[in-house]
């Protein structure tokens, strides 16, 4: 069923456990993430990027797909705005019923991420919405890749306490679109986030994360994992093999069904990695 971001996500931090959250893009992807959790028995968190939606053109649509996918399943889902630059978009991601929504606001100078994250966490937390934000730029969203970015513990939650959010993305050592898992993660400066910041910690950019080290990050202390790329390549490799064995074929859903499995079963297992 559908479920509060907050509630999947806090109970996972107290109990020690990751968070799969991973992008949609197509319809494939949410019923592929929904399938994966189901297999796996563990809550997930479908999250629509602000890029996803400027591929649409529009929020609600996609919005209202994976709203109605994530009703549907038989383990706890949880629907999440990602990397919301927009004040807008959260607006009417909390309209339209997402349980939560990412503020990006970490390209700004410090004093207007502040200004801006609080104004988004009045308005969420009036609306019961759980609200992440981003402190220390986490590279790649742009292409261009800096795994050296690092967000200081002290100053993330003196963040934390000036805008009241319930999450918190930090830099280290990971970046976005990675194709190869060659990130080498700084488990000791998640240790000492932990033991600092007083909010569920959320990684960004996992796709270039090797396995050990995800499932090592989560025991030092992450809790939500944002999962992208990686499973667009499964999705991609999945049709490219059969388009490459069938170039006769011309229905969408012949080779978009190996894309969707191929999905669920990366998703399962990333879950088992993650300690879901
Ligand atoms: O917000 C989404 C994630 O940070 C995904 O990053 O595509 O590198 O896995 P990724
Ligand atoms: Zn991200």
């Amino acid at each position: 069923p559908l479920t509060p971001t907050g509630d999947i996500v806090r109970s996972a931090a107290a109990a020690g456990r990751g968070v799969g959250a991973f992008n949609v893009i197509q319809l494939e992807h949410a019923t592929a993430l929904v399938a994966g959790a189901e297999a796996a028995g563990a809550p997930v968190i479908l999250q629509v990027s602000e890029n996803a939606v400027k591929y649409h053109g529009t929020l609600e649509p996609i919005a209202l797909a994976t709203l109605a996918v994530a009703r549907r399943g038989s383990v706890p889902v949880a629907v999440h705005l990602d990397h919301a630059t927009k004040v807008e978009l959260v607006h009417e991601a909390a309209e339209l019923g997402f349980g939560s929504v990412m503020f990006d606001g970490s390209a700004l100078p410090y004093d207007d991420n502040v200004a801006l994250t609080r104004e988004v966490v009045s308005f969420c937390h009036e609306r019961g919405v759980f609200v992440e934000a981003e402190l220390g730029e986490v590279g790649g969203k742009d292409g261009v890749h800096a795994p050296g970015a690092r967000t200081d513990p002290d100053e993330a939650e003196a963040f934390v306490q000036a805008t009241g959010i319930d999450a918190l993305a930090i830099a280290v050592g990971t970046s976005h679109a990675m194709l190869e898992k060659t990130a080498a993660l700084d488990l000791d400066l998640i240790t000492r986030h932990r033991e600092t910041v007083s909010v569920p910690l959320v990684l960004h950019g996992s796709s270039g994360v090797p396995d050990e080290d995800l499932t090592r990050a989560v025991k030092a202390g992450m809790t939500k994992v944002n999962i992208a790329t990686a499973l667009n390549q499964a999705f991609t490799g999945a049709v490219r093999a059969y388009l490459d064995a069938n170039p006769k074929v011309v229905d969408t859903r012949k080779y978009l069904a190996p894309g969707r499995d191929a999905v669920a079963t990366e998703v399962t297992r990333l879950l088992g990695v993650l300690g879901a």
